[in-house]
Parts: C-alpha cells; structure tokens; sequence
C-alpha cells in the first residue's frame, strides 16, 4: 500500500455497564471489575503528514481540551513514535462529538484514534497486541477505545476479555452542561466515602447477570444489572446529578445512572422509539438530551487519502479489520 498523506478516523464513545470499583493497589490505582460498552458518539481525528506532532481541535466543546503535550492524542503520537523508532511528525485534527470530561472517555478515545491513525499514517507494522500495550500507558480506557463493542476490562480496566451480544441497548444521553468531574477526584471521592462508613471493597466480581442479559438481548434484564460504583463519589461532587436522574426516571427510562467518573447521565430505554419519548420529555424538562445506540464496532479508518477510485476506501476499514491484517 502506497503511504498516505493523511488518515481519518472515526472513534466511538465508551460507557460502562457495570464498573465495580475495588480496593487501592500499591501503584494508587483501583482494582476494576466493568463491562464497556462502545456507543454512537463520536470523535473524528485526522493525521496529516508534518514534521512535528501539533494538534488542533474544533466542535463546541474545544476550548474545553487541552492542546499541549498533556492532550491525550499528541502523547500517543509521540509515544507510537517512541516505541516504533521513527522521527515521524503528524498534524492532528479532532472534531469532539463526545462530551469532554464526561466519563465516556473521549480522551482516551482520541489517544485510540491517533494510535490507529498515525500507525497507518507512518505506515509502521506493529501488531495488535503492541498497540494495546502501548494503549494501557496511555491510560486505563485507551486499550478498550481501540478495541471497541463489548468488552469485560479488568485490573485497572486494561485487561479486556471481548463478549458477545444480541443486545441492541438504545441510550438517552444527558452531558452536564457546566464543568466536567476529574476522574482522580472521583475516585478520591470514592475512598473518602467508604472510609467514612467503614466500608472495605472486597476484590471485584465479574457480574454474571449482566453478561448473560447482555447476550440474550434481555433488555430489561440489563436494565435491572447496570451499577456503577462511582456514581456516590460522583453525586457527591456535583449533587445537582441527582436531579437529571430523577427526571431521567420521571420521563420513563427503565434505568437511570451516572457515566463512568461522570457528570454525563445515561438513561436505558427499551428500543429506539421509547428513547425518542424519553428524550423529549427531558428536553420539555430543561434538559439537553442527545440519543447513542451500542454496542457499535470500536474506531474506523474512514478515509486514508486514495478516494476516489480506490474500492478498499469504499469499505471502512474497522481497527480490528485494520490490525487483523498485521
Ligand atoms: O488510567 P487513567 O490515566 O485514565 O486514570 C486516571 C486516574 O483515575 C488515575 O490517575 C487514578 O487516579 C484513577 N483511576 C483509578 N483506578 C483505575 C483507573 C483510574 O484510581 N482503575
């Protein structure tokens, strides 16, 4: 294949259908039990051929991302670089879909698109278990956001056992309008809460219920087994989220929880048509719903510079496709 002059990449959003938080290990981070699920909000990033690795973001919510060396995708520019030993440069460019710090790790699904889209881009031939180690330093949701669909992540979230599903989940999604949470003070929080009561996490378990619904395509039976253990941590720093839940189950939705670290709200509904009344009763609300179905395939290569006339871009070319090749 000839070398590309860019790569565009279209990248899903993430939530956690179950996130069972257990205790602190010895390198501060959390034991974690979760189900991720891909849903249909999306990132787009585009790697084009320059000295130096820059990025540049636009939509709504940019000026709320950082474009230092602290941007999640810049560091995976640099450390595929690193890794795969070239001097390569790429001008990154983000159009944010995903709500930023909203517990649906838009960062860490940019750090998967600029893996994916400089690996091609520079035209290196890493394998897939290289770019998922490289994409767990990168953080804890990195290797999941390049893996995509339905996963069981454990350890810190980085150890991912893929799972199958029948289920079609149709999600009323509600962004905090105002600031986002930090997931390390949403942890903090965590910690600070279970002190208080007493309370030692055992390890975590994986959720057979879940897992078993998930394959069924038993939406009420998933709806009863979505937990997340942040949600606490996350209401307490910011309690007006009990407010959007309430009105979340108010307007219907068979269940109502916090994403991730949050502030985003999900609300479950039965299929595509009820998510629509649901959405419209919050919108009547006061609230600022938007609809994502999941699970949906994790990020794609839409576009690697030779349309028109080349059949191959006809096709998007999903990671797994992408890296199956290697
Ligand atoms: O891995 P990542 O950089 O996304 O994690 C951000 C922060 O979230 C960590 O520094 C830590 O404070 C917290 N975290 C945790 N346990 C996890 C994942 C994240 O405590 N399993």
């Amino acid at each position: 294949m000839e070398q590309p002059r860019y790569v565009t990449v279209d990248v899903p959003a993430k939530i956690n259908l179950r996130l069972a938080v257990g205790p602190v290990r010895a390198d501060g981070y959390h034991e974690v039990v979760t189900v991720y699920c891909s849903v249909s909000l999306y990132d787009r990033l585009r790697a084009s051929t320059a000295g130096e690795i820059t990025v540049e973001v636009v939509g709504p919510q940019a000026a709320l991302v950082p474009l230092d060396g602290s941007n999640l995708a810049v560091r995976a520019a640099r450390l595929l670089a690193e890794r795969a030993g070239v001097a390569s440069g790429a001008r990154l460019w983000i159009d944010k879909g995903i709500p930023v710090a909203g517990g649906m790790a838009g960062g860490s699904a940019d750090a998967a698109a600029a893996l994916l889209a400089c690996h091609r881009l520079w035209d290196l031939d890493l394998d897939r278990g290289e770019l998922l180690g490289i994409a767990a330093e990168l953080g804890s949701d990195v290797p999941f956001a390049l893996h995509g669909f339905l996963a069981v992540g454990t350890g810190r979230g980085e150890r991912l056992r893929p799972l199958e599903a029948a289920a079609r989940l149709h999600w009323v999604v509600v962004p905090s309008g105002g600031e986002g949470l930090s997931t390390p003070a949403v942890y903090a929080a965590c910690d600070r809460i279970r002190e208080e009561t007493g309370w030692t996490p055992e390890p975590p378990r994986a959720d057979d219920d879940l897992v078993g619904a998930l394959r069924e395509g038993d939406v009420p039976g998933v709806a009863r087994a979505l937990a997340n253990d942040l949600e606490p941590a996350a209401l307490r720093l910011n309690p007006a989220l009990a407010r959007t839940l309430d009105a979340g189950r108010a307007a219907g939705a068979l269940a109502a929880m916090v994403s991730g670290s949050g502030p985003t709200c999900l609300f479950l509904a039965a299929d595509g048509r009820h998510a629509t009344a649901v959405a419209e009763a919050l919108t009547a609300a006061g609230y600022a719903p938007v609809l994502a179905a999941g699970p949906v395939p994790g990020p794609a290569v839409v576009d690697d510079g030779r349309y028109p006339g080349d059949e191959a871009w006809h096709k998007a070319m999903s990671a797994a496709d992408y890296l199956g090749e290697r």
